[in-house]
C-alpha cells in the first residue's frame, strides 16, 4: 500500500473479537493490499491473546466482488488468494463471514474458507469466474463440493448465476440468514453465539459432501456431456468439471494443487483476455463524455410512435422498466394489432409460467395507446418507430413538435436514416437523438444512442440514463449511414457475397463462420431477419451506388424469387414445414452458379481459413474507419456493438479486441493482398495503417480514449 492511503483492511477489536472490514471501493475486490490486510489481520488475531474469533466483513455495498480483475496479466504479487484462504481455514480461532450484497468469485471463496456464515437478505453469491474465462482459483472448486456436493457446486460454477440469500441456506452454502442490513450487528451477534455454545472450528475442507461416492460420480459425468454439448468452443467449462473431479479423486491438498495448474491454463488462455476485455469494455461504454457535465431529464412516461416489430419490443422494454408507454399507431386497425403485439410478449410468459395473470394484467394497465399525437402532450420522452422512410419520420416529427411539450426528448429508432437531416426538419434539434434498439426489442442488451450535431448534452445524458434503467448496454455513436453496427455489417456482409460469388457456398460460409463462434452464420441470419429488408435497403440505394462498384445480385435473385428466409419456407436454405434450422438448397446452388457465369467468374475454392480471415478482416477494417471518423468513441465501443448487437463470440472480446489478438500487421498484410484484387472495396482504413506504422494496437486507443486526430 502507498505510504498516507486509506487502508484497505481496517482491524477493530470488539471485545473478544476481531471485526476485519475490508473497505475497497468501489467493489472490495481482492486486490494485493486487501490480501495482504487479511494476512495481517488473521497474524493478529492469532497473536493477541484476548481475539476468541475472527469476523469478516465488507465495507459499503458489498461483502467481496472476487480478485481483483485488473490484475489479470500482470505479474502475480503475494500473497496470492488461494493462499489467504488457506490461512484463514487453518486459524486456530474461529472465523464468521457475514455477507450483505455481492460475494461473488475469489469473494465467495474467502467466505467458504471461514468456518461459518451468515447472510443477510441482501446476499448475493455466485462463482461466475466462467464468464471472465477462468474458474474459481482460490480454492473453490475443492472447497464447494465438499459442502454442497458435485452437482449444485457444478450448476453454480458452469452457470456463473448468482444466488440469494435464501437459495444459499437451502444448499448449505451459508449456515443462517439473519435480518437487517447491518453485516457487522448480524455477525457479532452470530460470533458471540458460536463462542457462548463452544462451536468447533468447522473446516469446509473436511466437509463431507462427497461422501457418497457413485452419485457424484454421475453428478460429474452428467455435467461433462451437457459442457461439451452446450459449451460451444468454450475452454473453461472442461476445466471446471476436470477440478471438480479432482475434487472427488483427490485428497485436499493435492485437489487445489490440480485446481492452481488448471486454473493457470485458463488464465493463460486468449478468451480469459477476450472475456475480461468484454467485462471492462461493456462498463466503458456506460459512460459517455456528455455525463461529466449534464445531468438527465426526468423520465416518467413514454411514448412510442408505431407498434410494429421495433415499436411493440420498445414499449415491452418500457413497461418491463416500470414505465407508463402510449403508443401511436396510424388507424384503429394498427393500434390493434400494436397492442396484439406488445400483450402476446406477456401471454408468452404466462404460458411458460414466468408471469402471473394478475401481473400481466397490471403491466397492461400501463399500456394506453390512440391515434392521434395529442395523447403525446405530457409525455417526458418519444421514441419513433415508424417505416423506414425520410418523409414519413420527418412527417412524424412536425407532428412531435407540435404536440409534445418543451423539454421532451424526441428520440428515433432510425436503421440507417441521417438524424441530423430529422432533427434540422424540426424547430428543437437539441431535444432530437438516435435511440437505435435491436431486434427484438425488449431482449436484445444493445441501445445505440446516436448523437446528433445539434443535440443538447442533457439529451445524451438521458439517453444513457434511460439505458441503465432499461437494463441495456448503451454504445455512443455518431451519425452515418448505419451508425456503428450496420454500417460495419454492411462491409462484412459484402465480404462474404464476395466469396459467395467468388466460388464459396453460402453453407460453407455459415459453417466455417460458426466454427470462428458465431452462434449462427451470415446467410443464416439473413434467412431468419428476413430478406425483404435488406433487399429493401439495397434498392433505396441504387440510385447512388457507384456502377463501377463490384454489386454482387445473388440475393436479389432470391428476393425477387419471394424467398425471404424463414418466414417465407425458403431463402438461402430450405425450411419445410415451419421448421427453423434450414436445409442447402440445391435451387440456390444453380441460382449462385448462374450469377457467377453471368458475372463472368470462373468458380474458385476457398478454405474455411481463408473466409474466416476475409470476413474479420472486412470486419476489422471498417471498424477502424468507424472509430478514425469518430463515429465510434474508441475501438472497445465497436467490439460492444458487435458483441451485443451482432452475435460476435464473446470469448473472441470482440472484432477490435480480436484483430490485437491476431497481430495489426496481419491484418493489414491479408487487406493489402485482398487489394491487389479488388482495390475499391479493399482500401486499408488510414488508422489501420498509422498503428501499424507506430508499432501500436487498437487498445492503446481505448486506454488514451482519444481515437480520432
Ligand atoms: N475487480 C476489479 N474491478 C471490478 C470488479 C473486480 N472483481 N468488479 C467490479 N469492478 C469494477 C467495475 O469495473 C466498475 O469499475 P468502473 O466504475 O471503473 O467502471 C466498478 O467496479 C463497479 O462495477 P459495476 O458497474 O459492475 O457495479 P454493479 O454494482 O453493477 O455490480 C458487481 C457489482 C455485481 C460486483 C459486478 O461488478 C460484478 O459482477 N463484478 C465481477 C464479479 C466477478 O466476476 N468476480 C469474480 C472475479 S474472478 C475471481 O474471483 C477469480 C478467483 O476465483 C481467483
Ligand atoms: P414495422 O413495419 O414492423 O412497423 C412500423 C409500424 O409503424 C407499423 O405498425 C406502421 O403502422 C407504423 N406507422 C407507420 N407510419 C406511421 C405513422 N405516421 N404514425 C404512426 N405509426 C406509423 O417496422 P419495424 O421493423 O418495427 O421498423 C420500425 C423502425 O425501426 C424503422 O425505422 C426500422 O429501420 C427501425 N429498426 C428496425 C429493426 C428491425 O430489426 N426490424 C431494428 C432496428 C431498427
Amino acid at each position: 500500500m502507498n505510504a498516507g492511503a486509506t487502508p484497505r483492511v481496517v482491524r477493530e477489536l470488539h471485545d473478544d473479537i476481531l471485526v476485519v472490514t475490508i473497505n475497497n471501493p468501489p467493489v472490495n475486490a481482492l486486490g494485493v493490499d486487501v490480501r495482504r490486510g487479511l494476512l495481517e489481520a488473521l497474524e493478529t488475531a492469532a497473536t493477541l491473546a484476548q481475539v476468541r474469533a475472527v469476523l469478516l466483513v465488507g465495507a459499503g455495498r458489498d461483502f467481496l466482488g472476487g480478485a481483483d480483475i485488473r490484475e489479470f496479466g500482470q505479474p502475480p504479487q503475494a500473497p496470492a488468494l488461494p493462499d489467504v484462504c488457506n490461512r484463514i481455514e487453518a486459524s486456530t480461532k474461529p472465523v464468521i463471514a457475514a455477507i450483505h450484497g455481492a460475494a461473488l468469485g475469489g469473494g465467495l471463496e474467502v467466505a467458504l474458507a471461514a468456518h461459518y456464515r451468515v447472510a443477510l437478505p441482501s446476499a448475493k453469491l455466485g462463482l461466475p469466474e466462467v464468464l471472465l474465462g477462468l474458474l474459481p482459483g482460490a480454492g473453490g472448486t475443492q472447497r464447494t463440493p465438499r459442502l454442497v456436493g458435485a452437482r449444485a457446486a457444478l450448476d453454480l460454477m458452469l452457470s456463473g448465476r448468482h444466488i440469494g440469500a435464501k437459495e444459499a441456506l437451502t444448499l448449505g452454502l451459508v449456515d443462517r440468514i439473519a435480518e437487517g442490513d447491518e453485516p457487522q450487528d448480524a455477525g457479532l451477534a452470530y460470533a458471540r453465539e458460536l463462542l457462548a455454545q463452544g462451536a468447533p472450528l468447522r473446516r469446509t475442507c473436511e466437509a463431507t459432501a462427497l461422501a457418497d461416492r457413485a452419485a457424484q460420480q454421475a453428478a460429474i459425468d452428467a455435467a461433462r456431456a451437457e459442457t461439451a454439448k452446450k459449451a460451444r468452443g468454450l475452454f473453461s467449462p472442461a476445466k471446471i468439471v476436470d477440478a471438480v473431479q479432482a475434487a472427488l479423486d483427490l485428497p485436499f491438498d493435492e485437489g487445489l494443487a490440480r485446481e492452481r495448474e488448471l486454473f493457470v491454463e485458463c488464465l493463460d488462455s486468449p478468451q480469459r483476455a477476450g472475456l475480461v476485455h468484454a467485462f471492462f469494455a461493456e462498463r466503458a461504454t456506460a459512460k459517455s463524455p456528455e455525463l461529466r457535465g449534464a445531468r438527465p431529464r426526468p423520465i416518467h412516461s413514454v411514448g412510442v410512435i408505431g407498434g410494429g416489430t421495433m415499436g411493440a419490443g420498445i414499449a415491452v422494454a418500457l413497461l418491463d422498466a416500470g414505465l407508463p408507454v402510449t403508443m401511436i399507431e396510424r388507424d384503429e386497425a394498427a393500434l390493434a394489432r400494436g397492442r396484439a403485439n406488445v400483450a402476446k410478449v406477456y401471454d408468452g410468459l404466462v404460458v411458460k409460467g414466468r408471469m402471473t395473470a394478475d401481473a400481466r394484467a397490471a403491466v397492461l394497465a400501463r399500456w394506453q395507446g390512440s391515434t392521434a399525437y395529442d395523447a403525446l402532450a405530457e409525455v417526458d420522452l418519444v421514441i419513433e418507430a415508424v417505416f423506414e422512410e425520410m418523409a414519413v419520420k420527418q412527417a412524424v416529427f412536425a407532428q412531435l413538435e407540435r404536440v409534445c411539450k418543451p423539454g421532451a426528448v424526441l428520440a428515433t429508432n432510425t436503421s440507417y436514416l441521417d438524424i441530423d437531416r430529422i432533427a434540422a426538419g424540426t424547430a428543437r434539434p437539441a431535444d432530437v437523438i438516435g435511440l437505435h434498439f435491436f431486434s427484438p426489442a425488449n431482449l436484445m442488451k444493445l441501445l445505440e444512442i446516436v448523437v446528433p450535431a445539434q443535440v443538447a448534452p442533457d439529451v445524451v445524458a438521458t439517453a444513457f440514463e434511460l439505458a441503465r434503467r432499461l437494463r441495456k448496454t448503451p454504445v455512443r455513436a455518431g451519425v452515418c449511414d448505419g451508425f456503428i453496427g450496420n454500417r460495419i455489417l454492411a462491409v462484412y456482409r459484402q465480404a462474404a457475397d464476395r466469396m459467395m460469388e467468388d466460388g464459396a457456398s453460402p453453407y460453407q460460409i455459415d459453417r466455417a463462420i460458426r466454427a470462428f463462434g458465431y452462434p449462427i452464420g451470415p446467410y443464416e441470419m439473413a434467412d431468419l431477419a428476413g430478406g425483404d429488408i435488406g433487399w429493401a435497403t439495397r434498392k433505396r440505394k441504387a440510385a447512388t451506388r457507384d456502377p463501377a462498384a463490384r454489386y454482387v445480385q445473388i440475393a436479389d435473385r432470391l428476393c425477387e424469387r419471394g424467398w425471404f428466409g424463414q418466414k417465407t419456407g425458403r431463402g438461402f436454405y430450405l425450411y419445410p414445414e415451419g421448421a427453423r434450422s434450414g436445409t442447402p438448397d440445391p435451387e440456390v446452388e444453380a441460382i449462385i452458379a448462374a450469377e457467377r457465369q453471368r458475372a463472368g467468374i470462373a468458380p474458385r475454392a476457398f478454405s474455411d481459413d481463408e473466409i474466416v480471415r476475409r470476413y474479420l478482416a472486412a470486419m476489422i477494417n471498417e471498424g477502424a474507419n468507424v472509430v478514425d471518423q469518430g463515429i465510434a468513441l474508441r475501438p472497445l465501443d465497436v467490439d460492444v456493438t458487435l458483441l451485443h448487437g451482432y452475435a460476435f463470440p464473446r470469448y473472441r472480446g470482440g472484432p477490435m479486441k480480436y484483430a490485437d489478438t491476431v497481430g495489426l500487421p496481419q491484418v493489414l498484410a491479408d487487406i493489402r493482398r485482398y487489394a491487389e484484387e479488388d482495390p475499391v472495396f479493399w482500401r486499408p482504413s488510414p488508422l489501420l495503417v498509422r498503428l501499424v506504422e507506430e508499432g501500436a494496437d487498437f487498445d492503446s486507443l481505448n486506454k488514451t480514449g482519444v481515437a480520432h486526430a
